[in-house]
């Protein structure tokens, strides 16, 4: 019955989706639990022929790469409709198989109305804006919470829907008109739009909790994949400069419908420093040429708004905590490679916050922010690590990166990552 969970362990883009992928055959469900199209992971593959594709995914979970694998998207997701099948049309044409997946009926639909919310609400806070993707995510989750939001099941009665649109519009026309001087849809409208895709959605529609309880009774693998990462969690990241959702493990239960009792692995993903998008603190950011290196070597431009991703050193008080709040039981370091040709790391052990020494995450917003790294610096290595595929092949000093990270971090290091592609991994202990 093993259900196992993959989470990020920082602010995002750590590399999950490789990490499914990684795993891929050896799983039978891929699960989205969290999040929606605000989210984007990569995956390179390298076929047969040699050729490299690359596939940016959103909505769909990483899974839907893998042959023979069950794609399904949780109760706990907040759906684009016509983002859900502009991306199974533009996999489709790549020759990717798009007709295993699975919707949960009790998954939340993102309107138009939230997604015009959502962009005009941080054009209105102006520098207090969290910086949001502008997918109308956090507007959604309000209206689950606040009960007036609609769900996937809701498209197959239009009676209901059209009540439910306009209870919620009630209220939204109001906001939207009256505070942000917007025109607001009429309830036609929106119901039109919700209504487009509905006959196409129904064969993908059903109760997945269901699904998932009879696939693990049976012995199957179930991976449930976060979206975000602990720091952008609505609960335990840096509130208010998160997404609206619960991205840690315990997110995979309530988004899934599968039970604590059945998860037996919790993976988290690091990346060998440390990349954040969006406003909100960040203790070990750098302004320098560093900073500079690890965003031109990492590539770190967000994968959905195509924002250059902040970037700074790694933080072992951060890793620390995701492991405690998440039940880590593996970590997969990923993008060793991107330090390749930096003479120094320093990786960050504690904060001074004020004189006072923090080993762990401070529970107050503004010691938070003003954090000062402590720092223990170790050597670099000039060595290409990319075609390294065992521990021993690495050079001595990132043997000593990894192995330093692991002591602080509260987990074994199973996995470190030295390049985008599947295969370009190091496995010091296997993850199934
Ligand atoms: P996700 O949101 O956590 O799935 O991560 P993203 O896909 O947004 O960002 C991670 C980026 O790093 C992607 O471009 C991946 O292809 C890439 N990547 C993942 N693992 C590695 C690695 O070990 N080395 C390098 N160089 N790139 C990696
Ligand atoms: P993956 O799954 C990195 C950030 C946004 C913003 C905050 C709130 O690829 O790791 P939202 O649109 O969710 O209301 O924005 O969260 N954010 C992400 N940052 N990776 C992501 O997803 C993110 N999803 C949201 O930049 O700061
Ligand atoms: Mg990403």
């Amino acid at each position: 019955m093993p259900a196992i969970v993959i989470v990020g362990a920082q602010w995002g883009d750590e590399g999950k989706g490789k990490a499914t992928d990684h795993l891929g055959s050896q799983v039978d469900y891929v699960v989205k639990f969290n999040g929606g199209n605000n989210a984007g992971h990569t995956v390179v593959i390298r076929q047969e022929s040699g050729d490299v594709e690359k596939y940016a995914l959103h909505l769909l979970p990483s899974g839907i790469l893998t042959p023979g694998c069950t794609p399904v998207i949780g109760n706990g997701v907040v759906v684009d409709i016509d983002v859900l099948f502009q991306e199974i049309d533009g996999l489709e044409g790549r020759g990717v198989d798009t007709s295993k997946l699975k919707l949960s009926a009790n998954a939340h639909v993102i309107a138009d109305y939230n997604r015009t919310i959502d962009k005009v609400t941080e054009r209105f806070l102006g520098s207090r804006k969290i910086g949001t993707t502008g997918r109308g995510i956090g507007p959604t989750y309000a209206d689950k919470m606040n009960r007036i939001g609609i769900r996937v099941q809701d498209l197959f009665d239009e009676k209901i829907l059209t009540q439910k649109v306009e209870g919620a519009l009630e209220l939204k026309s109001q906001i939207l008109t009256k505070i942000y001087n917007r025109r607001a849809p009429s309830v036609e409208q929106t119901v039109e739009g919700l209504l487009a895709h509905a006959e196409r959605l129904a064969p993908y529609v059903c109760d997945t909790g269901l699904l998932l309880s009879q696939a693990l009774d049976r012995g199957d693998v179930v991976l449930m994949e976060a979206g975000q990462a602990t720091l952008l969690d609505v609960d335990h990241g840096t509130y208010p400069f998160v997404t609206s959702s619960s991205a840690i493990s315990a997110g995979a239960c309530t988004g899934t419908g599968i039970p604590p009792t059945r998860i037996d692995q919790v993976i988290a993903i690091a990346k060998a420093y440390t990349t954040r998008v969006g406003e909100g603190p960040f203790p070990t950011e750098l302004h320098d040429d560093n900073g500079e290196f690890l965003r031109k070597a990492g590539w770190e431009y967000g994968t959905t708004t195509g924002r250059p991703r902040r970037c700074g050193w790694m933080d072992t008080v951060i890793t620390r905590y995701a492991a405690r709040v998440n039940g880590v039981t593996d970590f997969v370091l990923t993008k060793l490679d991107t330090l390749t040709g930096l003479a120094e790391l320093p990786v960050c052990v504690a904060y001074d916050v004020d004189g006072v020494r923090h080993d762990e995450m401070p529970v107050n917003q503004t010691d938070f922010h003003h954090a000062v790294p402590i720092y223990e610096n170790l050597p670099g290595w000039t060595e290409d690590i990319s075609g390294c595929r065992s521990f021993e092949e690495l050079p001595k000093a990132a043997q000593e990166y990894v192995e330093f990270v692991e002591a602080r971090s509260g987990a074994k290091i199973s996995v470190v990552g030295v390049g985008p592609e599947r295969e370009q991994a190091v496995v010091r202990h296997p993850l199934r």
